[in-house]
């Protein structure tokens, strides 16, 4: 199988990994859980569970433990997203090649389709102790468990996305400093990154040092992958990125592109990705097509 193939091949399979987990459109919520499915359904390229999967792969995870994960890495992004496209933060009405969830649901049903959906995370990730019961030493497996909810939970708090995210609307119309652009890029888009890198290593049971060099390997991909974001939000087309081009600039907001151009910005994204791949190289195990995806992203076209 060549790269395209097995990348088409992993897609298909976190699909439906996520898909076991969505909940069932049923009850007085029936509306409101259309809109979560709405979301979680509308494709996207899944390359935070993917990436999971590959570390778990890396360290040669064995069992299902892995699977609730995946798909709560998943949930945790997908709300970040609608919530993201709402009035209030960047106004946007096409997200993966459909209308957003507020231009469908309305804004209320958008906004609770976001928490429901953060908090279908959690209750996805704790499903993961069922594993327990199959577990050859179950004992070590709650351990990996417990450390993978922490780092889930870490990655997306007030340190990880929802810092970032808040930074930066407050930050909308203003000029910031490279710093302040770098902290916003780590943890709204890094932070998750990271997080699922590092649990996929860490239900393995990789050494702890191995997941550190995957935290910083998922730092650069993080900055590196927002860089990439704000080009193609300049130089991108609308129907490729299944997002409008310009949303950057109408909400007038720094973007590392915004502030040193966008020949500027591919240098930069090209560095990093240098950087995190020498830092994969130095790992005691390998992937394949892990390395090749991370290398993919420094140039990807959505
Ligand atoms: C979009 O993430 C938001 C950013 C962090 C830049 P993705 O580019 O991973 O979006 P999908 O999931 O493929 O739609
Ligand atoms: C948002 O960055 C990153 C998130 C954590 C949602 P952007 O606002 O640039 O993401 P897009 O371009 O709307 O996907
Ligand atoms: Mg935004
Ligand atoms: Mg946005
Ligand atoms: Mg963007």
């Amino acid at each position: 199988m060549n790269y395209n193939e097995e990348l088409k091949a992993r897609t298909l399979h976190v699909n439906a990994v996520i898909r076991d987990y969505l909940p069932e459109e049923k009850g007085f919520q029936k509306t409101i859980l259309s809109a979560v499915n709405y979301s979680m359904e509308a494709g996207g390229k899944r390359i935070r569970p993917m990436m999971m999967e590959c570390t778990w792969q890396m360290y040669e995870g064995r069992g299902t433990v892995i699977a609730p994960f995946m798909a709560a890495m998943e949930m945790i992004h997908n709300s970040s997203l609608i919530h993201d496209d709402l009035p209030a933060l960047d106004n946007d009405s096409m997200r993966r090649g459909r209308k957003t969830t507020h231009k469908e649901y309305g804004e209320a049903l958008a906004i609770m389709a976001g928490d429901v959906l953060l908090n279908y995370a959690y209750e996805t990730a704790f499903r993961s102790f069922d594993a327990l019961k199959d577990a050859e030493d179950p004992q070590q497996l709650a351990g990996r468990i417990s450390e993978a909810l922490r780092v889930l939970a870490a990655k997306t708090g007030i340190n990880g996305m929802l810092g970032g995210q808040s930074c930066d609307v407050e930050y909308d119309g203003r000029t910031m400093t490279e710093n302040q652009i770098e902290f916003i890029n780590r943890t709204k888009t890094g932070a998750l990154i990271e997080g699922s890198l590092m649990i996929g290593a860490i239900l393995a049971g990789a050494p702890a040092d191995e997941v550190r060099t995957l935290e910083e390997i998922g730092t650069d991909i993080g900055l590196a992958f927002q860089i990439r974001d704000d080009i193609l939000d300049v130089t991108g087309n609308a129907q490729e990125i299944g997002k409008p081009v310009g949303s950057d600039e109408r909400n007038r907001k720094s973007t590392y592109v915004s502030l040193f151009g966008v020949q500027a910005g591919r240098q930069k994204v090209e560095k990093l990705s240098e950087n995190a791949l020498m830092k994969f190289d130095s790992l005691s195990v390998q992937h394949e097509f892990l390395r090749r995806l991370l290398e993919e992203l420094a140039t990807r076209r959505r």
